[in-house]
């Protein structure tokens, strides 16, 4: 028997998500294989064991096992830190490193190593506190609310999404159509995150692919996500039931193998392993493939894009759990 233990939970406001995420991973992966071992993070950061007992000694056991599974999405799970306490408890896990966690956590940073490689992305305006722009320079100016204003309409006009630089689930992020706007958004992302990403908007089809994979990466097909409302906001994934996917998304075969192939070029580039979801816009009129962003722990509920993705490959849900786990071991 493999002991594996699944973390989930976690201090981020992606919490709930995760709880689910990690209950159905354990509820799948195959109970003749493994041992396994729950281990839940409050949102207060408190560890526990599922019959909510406060493990003491978390390091140790972690030490004790084959493998170790974080299902975490957001801060503290997906962002490297819970990766570099495994690194030090030298126990194998699930996913990407520390340094791709970190690095595709954060939407600036991951902008520039993606322009790098090339891969295309929406313009952006990058900003620290809502009063400071960073320039391409990485040189900091100081900028008042019209003086940023001024700024997108040249740089991007208008409609822009803001986005807190650290999130996910969408939490904190909003559409902005004009000056006014604009300003209630950078308050609202200012809630999550000191450093504030301005985004033109970009119009069309909203699709998602699955990598897996250390040196030899896979990429399934395309996935196509209908949000019900104006874009794909916390409300409109988790509690709106008109939100709906297709798979295969909406596009030509050749779409889809362009897709394929900068997903696992984005993936590498960000020195990924295991597995990401990639997601992208198709733009509406030009057909052009942008990348939206990199997560690296995509959601894990059976009704989730991730493992659909892999379903629609013949890879059943348990079958690619054994598959990460896999992976997690050889490397
Ligand atoms: N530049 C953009 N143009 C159009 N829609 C966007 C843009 N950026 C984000 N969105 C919408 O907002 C949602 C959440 O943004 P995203 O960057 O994916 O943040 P999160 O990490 O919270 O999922 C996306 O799924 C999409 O619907
Ligand atoms: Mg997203």
């Amino acid at each position: 028997m493999i002991k594996v233990a699944v973390i989930y939970g976690g201090m981020s406001t992606e919490h709930d998500v995760s709880m689910i995420s990690g209950k159905n991973v354990i509820d799948n992966l195959d109970k003749t294989k493994y041992d396994i071992y729950s281990l839940i993070i409050t949102k207060e950061g408190k560890w526990t064991d599922k019959r909510e007992r406060e493990i003491k000694d978390v390091f140790k056991l972690l030490k004790e096992m084959d493998v170790v599974f974080p299902v975490l999405h957001g801060l503290y799970g997906e962002d490297g830190t819970v990766q570099g306490m495994l690194e030090l408890a030298k126990v194998p896990y699930v996913g990407c490193n520390v340094l791709s966690s970190s690095m595709c956590m954060d939407k600036a940073y991951t902008k520039v190593i993606l322009e790098k490689a090339k891969i295309p992305q929406a313009n952006y305006i990058y900003l620290k506190d809502g009063n400071t722009y960073i320039d391409e320079n990485f040189d900091e100016i100081k900028m008042a609310n019209d003086e940023i204003i001024n700024l997108i309409e040249q740089k991007l006009k208008f409609p822009v999404f803001v986005k807190p630089s650290n999130s996910g689930s969408s939490v904190g992020v909003s559409k902005a159509k004009d000056g006014e706007e604009l300003i209630r958004a950078l308050t609202e992302a200012l809630n999550y995150d000191r450093k504030i990403l301005i985004e033109e908007a970009i119009v069309g089809k909203e699709v998602e692919c699955a990598v897996l994979g250390n040196d030899d990466v896979k990429a399934t097909t395309v996935g196509q996500i209908l949000p019900a409302e104006e874009f794909y906001s916390y409300s409109a994934k988790y509690q709106n039931q008109e939100s709906k996917v297709v798979i295969p998304a909406d596009l030509s075969q050749d779409k889809i193998d362009e897709i394929k192939r900068l997903a696992v070029k984005a993936f590498k580039a960000t020195n990924g392993s295991g597995l990401a979801r990639v997601d992208f816009f198709v733009q509406e009129g030009t057909d052009n493939v942008i990348l939206n962003e990199i997560n690296t722990m995509p959601g894990f509920t059976e009704i989730s894009m991730y493992p659909k993705l892999w379903e629609t490959e013949g890879l059943t849900y348990s079958g690619l759990l054994d598959e990460l786990i896999n992976l997690a071991i050889k490397k």
